[in-house]
């Protein structure tokens, strides 16, 4: 708990510091693609369904990724934090072993899991842009 409280105090500040010069944006703004969130599925499927469940609703070996569990970890935090969860301490027995882009894809499939549209474009894998979007759980 103490380490994942570090982690989201550095994102955040981190966060703050890249939204001072853009507005920034939310994940009703249809910031990943659905081609994207395909994508990590097949990645979600492979390393993380065996935990958190086929459709993200858990198992006794993980939480869900979906609903409130996913409010409650995620609300108001930016993209960045859900990115660099997955990146940094998923999965479990093996982390920091995904590139950004599976982290970033993975990412996409878990918003499309939450209801959060797809848009035009991938979401990047670039930090400072991640840290601009807030995961806003009500429009
Ligand atoms: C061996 C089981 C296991 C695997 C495999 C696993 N996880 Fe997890 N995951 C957990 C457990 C247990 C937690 C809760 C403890 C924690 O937060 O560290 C968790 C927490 C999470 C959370 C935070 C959920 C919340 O609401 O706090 C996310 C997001 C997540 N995992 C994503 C992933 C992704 C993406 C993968 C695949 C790359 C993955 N996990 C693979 C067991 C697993």
């Amino acid at each position: 708990m103490a380490a994942r409280s570090v982690l989201v105090f550095t994102v955040f500040m981190l966060a703050s510091a890249a939204g001072a010069q853009n507005a920034p944006k939310s994940v009703w703004d249809g910031v990943y693609s659905l081609e994207q969130a395909d994508r990590g599925k097949a990645t979600y499927d492979r390393f993380c369904s065996v935990c958190h469940g086929s459709g993200l609703t858990g198992s006794p070996g993980g939480p869900p990724l979906l609903g409130s569990d996913f409010a409650y970890t995620f609300g108001d935090q930016p993209v960045a934090e859900l990115v660099q969860f997955i990146k940094l301490r998923m999965p479990v027995e093996n982390p920091d072993s995904l590139s950004p882009q599976q982290a970033t894809n993975i990412a996409a499939h878990i918003l499309r899991g939450n209801g959060f549209p797809a848009g035009p474009k991938d979401l990047s894998t670039d930090f400072d842009a991640q840290a601009d979007i807030v995961i806003k759980i009500k429009q």
